[in-house]
């Protein structure tokens, strides 16, 4: 285990990329927002002490210049730990552009070989917290998995709450949920979110069943990994050409069910996140007369389990995380 805690570094990454892009807030751009948000973002990394690689980032070198896969970021020396990266610097494009909840700005970080690549691709998942570890099953129906939840937790099932993307996709999950009397949460974008509100008792949210992006994905598993919670994951190929991606990238059973272990390799992984908008444990960013801005933020380490909620008052005039 690495004797330095980089979380604190980690949190100056999270939120200088949420600072920049709340300044896009429903003003209906996304581009801008988050190529504010992958600047600050790649600013931050700049003082961060690792020796990193993006691997899950903006796209290849050729569609995006910064935050690419393969790049390297951090100071560099060569006593400094090798890290893998996966960022979203905004993730919820749509959701900044148009000010609504759930827009935050989130990375994990784990050693060298420790993050599953996962191609720009549809994933379907299932995530809970530690009181639901090793009873959900994504081979399951959404109405078992409920069920399963409910006991685990001892809940009655009508106290349940469970997060679904609002897509067509998802209908047979909110059939499902409200068939058995379930609590559901519909949310627009920003599955991170959703995830790392399952984590948590005071958010009253127990369970996240859809299908969204792979890379938001592993950031949500490092985020339950941290948490002790459960995760399962399937990739879903709309294309040969996306199934042939994966195996480019040396994913042979293409659909084959990926456990927490598959997604996360290590047991000292980082998650990190920093609230644009408001989300269901973290308040977004909050201006002040032109003052201050105040962001909030969570970062875990799954080593040594620990969970830092950080509340911060950033100078607008004085702050290098932002300019
Ligand atoms: P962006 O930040 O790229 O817009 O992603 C937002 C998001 O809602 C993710 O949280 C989710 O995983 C994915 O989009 C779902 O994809 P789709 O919008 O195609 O249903």
């Amino acid at each position: 285990m690495m004797k330095t805690d980089l979380a604190m570094g980690l949190i100056r990454v999270t939120e200088s990329a949420a600072l920049r892009a709340s300044k896009w807030m429903g003003k209906g751009n996304k581009i801008a927002a988050d190529q504010a948000a992958v600047d600050g973002m790649e600013k931050a990394f700049g003082l961060m002490p690792i020796r990193g690689t993006v691997v899950i980032g903006e796209g290849e070198l050729d569609e995006a210049p910064m935050l690419y896969i393969g790049q390297q970021v951090g100071i560099g020396d060569d006593d400094m730990p090798e890290m893998d990266i996966a960022v979203d610097p905004l993730e919820g494009t749509t959701l900044i552009a148009k000010g609504h909840p759930n827009a935050t700005s989130v990375l994990a970080m784990g050693p060298k070989g420790s993050l599953f690549h996962a191609p720009d691709m549809y994933m379907k998942k299932i995530a809970a917290g530690p009181g639901a570890k090793g009873v959900i099953d994504i081979n399951k129906s959404p109405k078992e998995n409920i069920l399963s939840v409910a006991r685990a937790l001892n809940k009655p099932v009508e106290e349940l709450t469970i997060m679904v993307q609002e897509r067509e996709r998802h209908d047979y999950i909110i059939r499902d949920a409200r068939e058995v009397g379930a609590r559901v949460k519909l949310f627009g974008d920003g599955d991170v979110a959703a995830v790392l509100a399952c984590g948590f008792e005071e958010t009253g949210v127990d369970l996240m069943m859809g299908t969204g992006g792979a890379p938001e994905g592993v950031i949500s598993a490092a985020a339950i990994k941290c948490l002790g919670g459960d995760m399962q994951a399937q990739l879903v190929p709309m294309n040969e050409g996306e199934a042939n991606r994966c195996r480019e990238m040396g994913i042979e059973d293409v659909t084959k069910v990926l456990m927490i272990s598959d997604l996360i390799k290590s047991e000292d992984v980082y998650f990190a996140a920093t609230a644009i908008t408001d989300c269901d444990l973290l308040k977004g960013v909050i201006y002040n007369k032109n003052e201050y801005a105040k962001t909030h933020s969570i970062v875990m380490r799954s080593s040594t389990e620990t969970i830092r909620f950080v509340e911060t008052i950033h100078n607008l005039k004085k702050s290098n995380l932002i300019d």
